[in-house]
Protein backbone atom coordinates (compact mmCIF):
# COMPACT_ATOMS: atom_id res chain seq x y z
CA UNK A 1 0.00 0.00 0.00
CA UNK A 2 0.97 3.74 -1.00
CA UNK A 3 1.03 6.61 1.59
CA UNK A 4 -1.47 9.23 0.22
CA UNK A 5 0.81 12.35 -1.50
CA UNK A 6 1.20 15.01 0.60
CA UNK A 7 0.74 18.71 0.20
CA UNK A 8 3.65 21.61 1.12
CA UNK A 9 3.80 23.34 4.37
CA UNK A 10 2.25 21.79 7.96
CA UNK A 11 -1.50 23.44 7.31
CA UNK A 12 -3.12 24.63 4.82
CA UNK A 13 -5.93 26.44 6.26
CA UNK A 14 -4.87 29.99 5.05
CA UNK A 15 -4.23 28.35 1.46
CA UNK A 16 -7.69 26.94 1.09
CA UNK A 17 -9.02 30.44 2.47
CA UNK A 18 -7.14 31.99 -0.21
CA UNK A 19 -7.93 30.30 -2.81
CA UNK A 20 -11.58 28.11 -1.60
CA UNK A 21 -12.18 26.72 -5.07
CA UNK A 22 -8.74 26.64 -6.45
CA UNK A 23 -6.49 25.03 -3.60
CA UNK A 24 -7.52 21.68 -4.24
CA UNK A 25 -7.74 21.07 -7.71
CA UNK A 26 -4.40 23.02 -7.92
CA UNK A 27 -2.38 20.73 -5.54
CA UNK A 28 -3.71 17.42 -7.24
CA UNK A 29 -2.63 18.70 -10.66
CA UNK A 30 0.84 19.86 -9.14
CA UNK A 31 1.16 16.09 -7.70
CA UNK A 32 -0.34 14.81 -10.48
CA UNK A 33 -2.81 12.77 -8.13
CA UNK A 34 -7.03 12.75 -7.22
CA UNK A 35 -5.57 12.88 -3.47
CA UNK A 36 -3.25 14.26 -0.93
CA UNK A 37 -3.25 14.43 2.62
CA UNK A 38 -3.27 18.10 4.56
CA UNK A 39 -3.79 19.46 7.89
CA UNK A 40 -7.44 21.92 7.97
CA UNK A 41 -8.09 23.41 11.47
CA UNK A 42 -5.18 21.71 12.31
CA UNK A 43 -7.01 17.95 11.61
CA UNK A 44 -5.90 15.66 9.22
CA UNK A 45 -7.92 15.57 6.02
CA UNK A 46 -7.78 14.07 2.51
CA UNK A 47 -8.88 15.96 0.09
CA UNK A 48 -9.95 14.86 -3.44
CA UNK A 49 -11.11 15.96 -6.52
CA UNK A 50 -12.77 14.44 -9.99
CA UNK A 51 -15.16 11.76 -10.88
CA UNK A 52 -13.46 8.88 -9.52
CA UNK A 53 -12.89 10.23 -6.12
CA UNK A 54 -16.47 11.21 -5.93
CA UNK A 55 -18.17 8.10 -6.50
CA UNK A 56 -15.99 6.61 -3.13
CA UNK A 57 -17.37 9.82 -1.28
CA UNK A 58 -20.61 8.81 -1.61
CA UNK A 59 -19.92 4.90 -1.29
CA UNK A 60 -22.31 3.95 1.46
CA UNK A 61 -20.04 1.76 3.60
CA UNK A 62 -16.53 4.15 3.20
CA UNK A 63 -17.29 7.44 4.75
CA UNK A 64 -19.73 9.40 7.20
CA UNK A 65 -20.90 12.14 8.23
CA UNK A 66 -21.55 12.38 11.64
CA UNK A 67 -18.85 14.60 13.40
CA UNK A 68 -16.90 15.65 10.00
CA UNK A 69 -18.41 19.35 9.73
CA UNK A 70 -16.48 22.16 11.88
CA UNK A 71 -18.23 23.43 14.17
CA UNK A 72 -18.46 26.89 13.22
CA UNK A 73 -20.39 25.43 9.71
CA UNK A 74 -22.69 24.28 12.36
CA UNK A 75 -23.09 26.92 14.41
CA UNK A 76 -24.09 29.07 11.66
CA UNK A 77 -24.89 27.54 8.11
CA UNK A 78 -26.33 24.40 8.85
CA UNK A 79 -27.44 24.58 12.77
CA UNK A 80 -27.04 20.75 14.87
CA UNK A 81 -28.74 17.50 14.93
CA UNK A 82 -30.12 18.27 11.59
CA UNK A 83 -29.85 15.85 8.47
CA UNK A 84 -26.39 16.58 7.22
CA UNK A 85 -24.74 14.89 10.52
CA UNK A 86 -27.49 11.80 10.03
CA UNK A 87 -25.81 8.52 8.36
CA UNK A 88 -27.11 4.95 7.77
CA UNK A 89 -31.05 4.14 8.37
CA UNK A 90 -31.46 7.81 10.28
CA UNK A 91 -30.55 9.55 7.21
CA UNK A 92 -32.62 7.67 4.36
CA UNK A 93 -35.81 8.18 7.21
CA UNK A 94 -34.79 12.28 7.48
CA UNK A 95 -34.81 12.27 3.69
CA UNK A 96 -37.45 10.96 2.29
CA UNK A 97 -39.27 14.17 4.77
CA UNK A 98 -37.18 16.28 2.34
CA UNK A 99 -38.06 14.75 -0.88
CA UNK A 100 -41.51 14.29 -0.17
CA UNK A 101 -41.84 18.14 -0.73
CA UNK A 102 -40.23 17.76 -4.11
CA UNK A 103 -43.32 16.93 -6.46
CA UNK A 104 -43.40 18.09 -9.42
CA UNK A 105 -46.55 20.22 -8.77
CA UNK A 106 -45.01 21.18 -5.74
CA UNK A 107 -42.18 22.77 -7.30
CA UNK A 108 -44.25 24.26 -9.93
CA UNK A 109 -46.06 25.91 -7.52
CA UNK A 110 -42.91 27.57 -6.32
CA UNK A 111 -41.91 28.65 -10.02
CA UNK A 112 -45.55 30.11 -10.15
CA UNK A 113 -45.39 32.22 -6.58
CA UNK A 114 -42.08 33.35 -7.96
CA UNK A 115 -42.75 34.61 -10.94
CA UNK A 116 -45.98 36.63 -9.90
CA UNK A 117 -43.49 38.12 -7.23
CA UNK A 118 -41.07 38.78 -9.62
CA UNK A 119 -43.40 40.99 -11.53
CA UNK A 120 -44.85 42.37 -9.24
CA UNK A 121 -41.18 43.66 -8.28
CA UNK A 122 -40.23 44.65 -11.73
CA UNK A 123 -43.24 46.86 -12.00
CA UNK A 124 -41.11 49.04 -8.93
CA UNK A 125 -38.06 48.44 -10.78
CA UNK A 126 -39.15 50.69 -13.43
CA UNK A 127 -39.11 53.49 -11.59
CA UNK A 128 -36.35 53.29 -10.19
CA UNK A 129 -32.76 54.65 -10.98
CA UNK A 130 -31.33 51.87 -10.35
CA UNK A 131 -31.66 47.83 -9.17
CA UNK A 132 -29.08 45.73 -7.45
CA UNK A 133 -30.41 42.26 -8.48
CA UNK A 134 -28.85 40.42 -5.84
CA UNK A 135 -30.41 42.61 -3.09
CA UNK A 136 -34.53 41.97 -4.84
CA UNK A 137 -33.64 38.79 -5.91
CA UNK A 138 -32.89 37.60 -2.08
CA UNK A 139 -35.99 39.68 -0.71
CA UNK A 140 -38.44 37.80 -3.38
CA UNK A 141 -37.15 34.40 -2.67
CA UNK A 142 -37.92 34.83 0.89
CA UNK A 143 -41.25 36.24 0.41
CA UNK A 144 -41.78 32.72 -2.09
CA UNK A 145 -39.84 30.25 -0.05
CA UNK A 146 -41.67 31.65 2.97
CA UNK A 147 -45.48 31.62 1.00
CA UNK A 148 -44.43 27.82 -0.51
CA UNK A 149 -43.33 26.55 3.37
CA UNK A 150 -46.43 27.86 5.14
CA UNK A 151 -45.18 30.44 6.95
CA UNK A 152 -46.08 33.57 7.82
CA UNK A 153 -43.92 36.20 6.79
CA UNK A 154 -45.45 39.98 8.02
CA UNK A 155 -44.33 42.59 5.67
CA UNK A 156 -42.16 44.59 8.35
CA UNK A 157 -40.73 41.61 9.21
CA UNK A 158 -39.19 40.74 5.67
CA UNK A 159 -35.80 42.55 5.54
CA UNK A 160 -35.11 40.90 8.87
CA UNK A 161 -35.67 37.64 7.72
CA UNK A 162 -33.77 38.24 4.14
CA UNK A 163 -30.87 39.55 6.32
CA UNK A 164 -31.00 36.58 8.83
CA UNK A 165 -31.14 33.91 5.76
CA UNK A 166 -28.09 35.36 3.76
CA UNK A 167 -25.83 35.54 6.94
CA UNK A 168 -26.27 32.15 7.40
CA UNK A 169 -24.77 31.21 3.82
CA UNK A 170 -22.50 34.37 2.85
CA UNK A 171 -20.92 34.27 5.99
CA UNK A 172 -20.99 30.83 7.85
CA UNK A 173 -17.22 30.93 6.38
CA UNK A 174 -16.37 34.30 7.47
CA UNK A 175 -14.05 35.24 9.92
CA UNK A 176 -14.16 37.59 12.84
CA UNK A 177 -17.09 40.22 12.77
CA UNK A 178 -19.03 38.47 10.05
CA UNK A 179 -19.08 35.01 11.60
CA UNK A 180 -20.29 36.45 15.19
CA UNK A 181 -23.35 38.02 13.06
CA UNK A 182 -24.16 34.85 11.37
CA UNK A 183 -23.85 32.69 14.59
CA UNK A 184 -26.63 35.77 15.63
CA UNK A 185 -29.02 35.31 12.51
CA UNK A 186 -28.74 31.55 13.07
CA UNK A 187 -29.49 31.81 17.25
CA UNK A 188 -32.72 34.45 16.12
CA UNK A 189 -33.63 32.12 13.44
CA UNK A 190 -33.85 29.06 15.11
CA UNK A 191 -36.21 30.64 18.05
CA UNK A 192 -38.64 31.91 15.18
CA UNK A 193 -38.79 28.91 13.26
CA UNK A 194 -39.39 27.12 16.39
CA UNK A 195 -41.95 29.45 17.21
CA UNK A 196 -43.68 28.27 13.66
CA UNK A 197 -43.17 24.68 14.60
CA UNK A 198 -44.87 24.83 18.06
CA UNK A 199 -47.98 27.03 16.71
CA UNK A 200 -48.42 24.22 14.00
CA UNK A 201 -48.51 21.70 16.43
CA UNK A 202 -50.51 23.38 18.89
CA UNK A 203 -52.83 24.52 15.50
CA UNK A 204 -52.85 27.83 16.11
CA UNK A 205 -51.35 27.80 12.46
CA UNK A 206 -52.67 25.61 9.62
CA UNK A 207 -50.56 25.53 6.93
CA UNK A 208 -51.38 23.50 3.72
CA UNK A 209 -50.97 19.82 4.40
CA UNK A 210 -47.99 19.43 1.74
CA UNK A 211 -46.27 22.92 2.75
CA UNK A 212 -42.33 22.41 4.82
CA UNK A 213 -43.63 23.89 7.83
CA UNK A 214 -46.78 21.56 7.71
CA UNK A 215 -44.51 18.36 7.11
CA UNK A 216 -41.68 18.70 9.36
CA UNK A 217 -43.89 19.83 12.36
CA UNK A 218 -45.82 16.50 12.07
CA UNK A 219 -42.56 14.03 10.76
CA UNK A 220 -41.83 11.48 13.10
CA UNK A 221 -38.42 10.12 13.30
CA UNK A 222 -37.51 6.31 13.39
CA UNK A 223 -38.16 6.20 17.00
CA UNK A 224 -41.88 7.25 16.44
CA UNK A 225 -41.24 10.59 18.53
CA UNK A 226 -41.95 13.80 16.33
CA UNK A 227 -38.38 16.31 16.19
CA UNK A 228 -37.81 18.64 19.14
CA UNK A 229 -38.64 22.09 18.64
CA UNK A 230 -35.10 22.77 17.73
CA UNK A 231 -33.94 20.31 15.65
CA UNK A 232 -37.38 20.76 13.43
CA UNK A 233 -36.45 24.34 13.36
CA UNK A 234 -33.27 23.64 11.82
CA UNK A 235 -34.89 21.60 9.58
CA UNK A 236 -37.41 23.84 8.14
CA UNK A 237 -34.49 26.56 8.06
CA UNK A 238 -32.76 23.88 5.91
CA UNK A 239 -35.80 24.54 3.08
CA UNK A 240 -35.68 28.08 3.94
CA UNK A 241 -32.08 29.21 3.81
CA UNK A 242 -31.61 27.41 0.44
CA UNK A 243 -34.10 28.55 -1.11
CA UNK A 244 -33.15 32.19 -0.59
CA UNK A 245 -29.51 31.08 -1.54
CA UNK A 246 -30.68 30.06 -5.43
CA UNK A 247 -30.51 34.26 -5.42
CA UNK A 248 -26.94 33.41 -6.16
CA UNK A 249 -27.33 31.32 -9.19
CA UNK A 250 -29.58 33.56 -10.42
CA UNK A 251 -27.45 36.69 -10.29
CA UNK A 252 -24.58 34.53 -11.49
CA UNK A 253 -27.15 33.19 -14.24
CA UNK A 254 -27.50 37.22 -15.16
CA UNK A 255 -23.87 37.61 -15.12
CA UNK A 256 -23.72 34.72 -17.64
CA UNK A 257 -26.92 36.67 -19.61
CA UNK A 258 -24.83 39.84 -19.66
CA UNK A 259 -21.18 38.23 -21.15
CA UNK A 260 -22.85 35.60 -23.66
CA UNK A 261 -25.21 37.67 -26.17
CA UNK A 262 -25.49 35.17 -28.17
CA UNK A 263 -27.11 32.90 -25.97
CA UNK A 264 -29.54 35.22 -24.71
CA UNK A 265 -30.76 36.13 -27.98
CA UNK A 266 -31.08 31.89 -28.41
CA UNK A 267 -33.12 31.83 -25.13
CA UNK A 268 -35.40 34.31 -26.26
CA UNK A 269 -36.12 32.71 -29.32
CA UNK A 270 -36.57 29.18 -27.74
CA UNK A 271 -37.20 28.77 -24.03
CA UNK A 272 -36.32 24.98 -24.60
CA UNK A 273 -32.25 25.91 -24.16
CA UNK A 274 -33.15 27.31 -20.83
CA UNK A 275 -32.20 24.14 -18.91
CA UNK A 276 -28.97 23.88 -20.51
CA UNK A 277 -28.14 27.41 -20.20
CA UNK A 278 -28.76 26.72 -16.23
CA UNK A 279 -26.99 23.92 -16.07
CA UNK A 280 -23.78 25.16 -17.31
CA UNK A 281 -24.21 28.14 -14.88
CA UNK A 282 -24.38 26.18 -11.94
CA UNK A 283 -21.30 23.88 -13.40
CA UNK A 284 -19.18 27.32 -13.85
CA UNK A 285 -20.02 29.34 -11.24
CA UNK A 286 -18.80 28.15 -8.09
CA UNK A 287 -20.44 28.13 -5.07
CA UNK A 288 -19.53 26.03 -2.28
CA UNK A 289 -16.39 24.82 -2.17
CA UNK A 290 -16.47 21.33 -1.17
CA UNK A 291 -18.32 18.67 1.38
CA UNK A 292 -16.75 17.17 4.04
CA UNK A 293 -16.84 13.36 5.58
CA UNK A 294 -15.04 11.08 8.02
CA UNK A 295 -13.51 7.48 7.27
CA UNK A 296 -15.98 4.90 9.59
CA UNK A 297 -13.77 2.20 9.26
CA UNK A 298 -10.31 1.38 7.36
CA UNK A 299 -10.09 1.07 3.63
CA UNK A 300 -8.23 0.89 0.87
CA UNK A 301 -8.61 2.98 -2.73
CA UNK A 302 -6.28 2.77 -5.75
CA UNK A 303 -3.11 1.55 -2.91
CA UNK A 304 -4.04 4.25 -1.10
CA UNK A 305 -5.06 3.58 2.81
CA UNK A 306 -7.98 5.71 4.37
CA UNK A 307 -7.27 5.66 8.06
CA UNK A 308 -10.58 5.28 10.53
CA UNK A 309 -11.30 9.02 11.84
CA UNK A 310 -9.62 10.86 8.93
CA UNK A 311 -11.88 13.96 7.64
CA UNK A 312 -12.25 13.72 4.06
CA UNK A 313 -12.75 16.81 1.53
CA UNK A 314 -14.17 16.33 -1.66
CA UNK A 315 -13.59 19.32 -4.31
CA UNK A 316 -16.92 20.43 -6.01
CA UNK A 317 -16.12 23.27 -8.52
CA UNK A 318 -12.76 21.47 -9.33
CA UNK A 319 -14.72 18.10 -10.40
CA UNK A 320 -17.08 20.24 -12.31
CA UNK A 321 -14.37 21.47 -14.41
CA UNK A 322 -12.27 18.58 -14.49
CA UNK A 323 -10.81 18.22 -17.76
CA UNK A 324 -11.07 14.67 -17.76
CA UNK A 325 -14.73 14.60 -17.25
CA UNK A 326 -15.48 17.92 -19.75
CA UNK A 327 -14.05 18.76 -22.56
CA UNK A 328 -12.71 22.92 -22.74
CA UNK A 329 -13.81 22.57 -19.11
CA UNK A 330 -13.52 26.35 -18.34
CA UNK A 331 -15.42 27.81 -21.57
CA UNK A 332 -19.80 28.24 -21.11
CA UNK A 333 -20.64 25.94 -23.81
CA UNK A 334 -24.59 25.19 -22.22
CA UNK A 335 -24.95 22.76 -25.46
CA UNK A 336 -22.78 20.12 -23.74
CA UNK A 337 -25.84 19.54 -21.42
CA UNK A 338 -27.52 18.37 -24.31
CA UNK A 339 -25.42 15.00 -24.43
CA UNK A 340 -24.37 14.90 -21.08
CA UNK A 341 -25.17 11.22 -19.56
CA UNK A 342 -26.55 12.92 -15.94
CA UNK A 343 -23.14 10.71 -14.38
CA UNK A 344 -24.02 11.45 -10.62
CA UNK A 345 -20.42 11.94 -10.54
CA UNK A 346 -19.02 14.30 -12.53
CA UNK A 347 -21.14 17.08 -12.02
CA UNK A 348 -21.63 17.91 -8.56
CA UNK A 349 -22.94 21.66 -7.49
CA UNK A 350 -25.07 20.23 -5.34
CA UNK A 351 -23.24 16.70 -4.06
CA UNK A 352 -23.57 13.59 -5.89
CA UNK A 353 -24.74 10.22 -5.45
CA UNK A 354 -28.52 9.57 -5.18
CA UNK A 355 -30.71 11.83 -3.79
CA UNK A 356 -32.57 9.59 -2.05
CA UNK A 357 -29.55 7.18 -0.28
CA UNK A 358 -26.83 9.56 -0.20
CA UNK A 359 -26.61 13.51 0.97
CA UNK A 360 -26.75 14.33 -2.26
CA UNK A 361 -28.77 17.82 -2.23
CA UNK A 362 -33.22 17.49 -2.49
CA UNK A 363 -33.43 21.07 -3.73
CA UNK A 364 -31.72 20.70 -6.89
CA UNK A 365 -34.89 20.52 -9.06
CA UNK A 366 -35.92 24.00 -6.70
CA UNK A 367 -32.75 25.80 -7.79
CA UNK A 368 -33.31 24.62 -11.48
CA UNK A 369 -36.78 25.60 -11.86
CA UNK A 370 -36.16 29.07 -10.12
CA UNK A 371 -33.59 29.64 -12.28
CA UNK A 372 -34.90 29.33 -15.66
CA UNK A 373 -38.01 31.17 -14.38
CA UNK A 374 -35.81 33.94 -13.74
CA UNK A 375 -33.87 33.47 -16.72
CA UNK A 376 -36.94 32.98 -19.25
CA UNK A 377 -38.27 36.45 -17.33
CA UNK A 378 -35.01 38.45 -17.71
CA UNK A 379 -35.25 37.55 -21.82
CA UNK A 380 -38.74 37.76 -22.88
CA UNK A 381 -40.36 40.03 -20.25
CA UNK A 382 -38.30 43.09 -19.80
CA UNK A 383 -35.26 45.05 -21.11
CA UNK A 384 -32.83 46.65 -18.89
CA UNK A 385 -28.93 47.81 -18.91
CA UNK A 386 -25.99 46.77 -17.60
CA UNK A 387 -24.19 49.43 -16.76
CA UNK A 388 -20.08 49.68 -16.33
CA UNK A 389 -19.69 48.39 -13.32
CA UNK A 390 -17.17 46.18 -11.08
CA UNK A 391 -18.49 42.13 -12.29
CA UNK A 392 -15.93 40.82 -10.49
CA UNK A 393 -16.18 38.63 -7.33
CA UNK A 394 -13.12 39.40 -4.06
CA UNK A 395 -10.33 37.12 -3.98
CA UNK A 396 -11.30 34.65 -1.64
CA UNK A 397 -15.21 35.07 -1.54
CA UNK A 398 -17.71 32.15 -0.91
CA UNK A 399 -19.63 32.46 -2.81
CA UNK A 400 -18.32 34.58 -5.41
CA UNK A 401 -20.41 37.16 -6.58
CA UNK A 402 -19.81 40.87 -8.74
CA UNK A 403 -18.74 43.45 -6.14
CA UNK A 404 -21.80 45.48 -6.96
CA UNK A 405 -24.74 42.75 -6.59
CA UNK A 406 -25.26 43.31 -10.47
CA UNK A 407 -26.56 46.67 -11.20
CA UNK A 408 -29.09 47.04 -14.33
CA UNK A 409 -30.95 50.09 -14.98
CA UNK A 410 -33.67 51.58 -17.51
CA UNK A 411 -35.53 48.32 -16.73
CA UNK A 412 -38.56 48.45 -18.92
CA UNK A 413 -41.52 45.62 -18.78
CA UNK A 414 -42.78 44.47 -22.10
CA UNK A 415 -46.46 44.38 -22.93
C1 LIG B 1 -27.37 19.45 0.76
C2 LIG B 1 -25.78 22.84 -2.32
C3 LIG B 1 -30.31 24.53 -2.76
C4 LIG B 1 -31.73 21.59 0.81
C5 LIG B 1 -26.59 20.19 -0.09
C6 LIG B 1 -25.18 19.94 -0.34
C7 LIG B 1 -24.74 20.89 -1.19
C8 LIG B 1 -25.86 21.74 -1.50
C9 LIG B 1 -23.31 21.05 -1.72
C10 LIG B 1 -24.35 18.85 0.34
C11 LIG B 1 -24.24 17.60 -0.44
C12 LIG B 1 -23.43 16.59 0.33
O1 LIG B 1 -23.22 16.74 1.52
O2 LIG B 1 -23.00 15.59 -0.26
C13 LIG B 1 -26.87 23.63 -2.64
C14 LIG B 1 -26.80 24.80 -3.49
C15 LIG B 1 -28.08 25.26 -3.63
C16 LIG B 1 -28.94 24.41 -2.84
C17 LIG B 1 -25.53 25.35 -4.11
C18 LIG B 1 -28.57 26.45 -4.41
C19 LIG B 1 -28.10 27.61 -4.24
C20 LIG B 1 -31.11 23.81 -1.91
C21 LIG B 1 -32.53 23.96 -1.78
C22 LIG B 1 -32.93 23.14 -0.77
C23 LIG B 1 -31.75 22.47 -0.26
C24 LIG B 1 -33.37 24.88 -2.65
C25 LIG B 1 -34.30 22.86 -0.20
C26 LIG B 1 -35.38 23.45 -0.47
C27 LIG B 1 -30.64 20.82 1.15
C28 LIG B 1 -30.66 19.82 2.21
C29 LIG B 1 -29.41 19.20 2.19
C30 LIG B 1 -28.65 19.83 1.12
C31 LIG B 1 -31.81 19.53 3.15
C32 LIG B 1 -28.92 18.05 3.08
C33 LIG B 1 -29.16 16.72 2.36
C34 LIG B 1 -28.63 15.51 3.11
O3 LIG B 1 -27.81 15.69 4.02
O4 LIG B 1 -29.04 14.40 2.76
N1 LIG B 1 -26.98 21.28 -0.83
N2 LIG B 1 -28.17 23.44 -2.26
N3 LIG B 1 -30.67 22.90 -0.96
N4 LIG B 1 -29.42 20.79 0.52
FE1 LIG B 1 -28.84 22.03 -0.94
Amino acid sequence: MSSIPSSKGFDSTLALLRNPYGFIPDTCRDLDADLFETRILLQKTICMTGAAAAEVFYSEDGLVRAGSMPKRIQKTLLGEKGIQGLDGEAHRHRKRMFMSLMATERIEALENTTRDLLDRYARDWQAAEKVVLYDEVREILTRAACAWSGVPLPEAEVQTRTAQMTALFQHAGAVGWKHWGARLARHRAERWAAGIIEQVRDGSLQPGQESAAHVVAMWRDLDGEPLTPRVAAVELLNVLRPTVAVSVFIVQAAHALHRQPTWRQRLKDDERHLESFVQEVRRLYPFFPAVAARVKRDFEWRGYRFAEGRRVLLDLHGTNTDPRSWSAPDEFRPERFQEWDENPFDFIPQGGGDHLTNHRCPGEWIAIGLMKAFCGYFVSSIDYDVPDQELESGAGDVPPLPKTGFVMRGVKRRQ
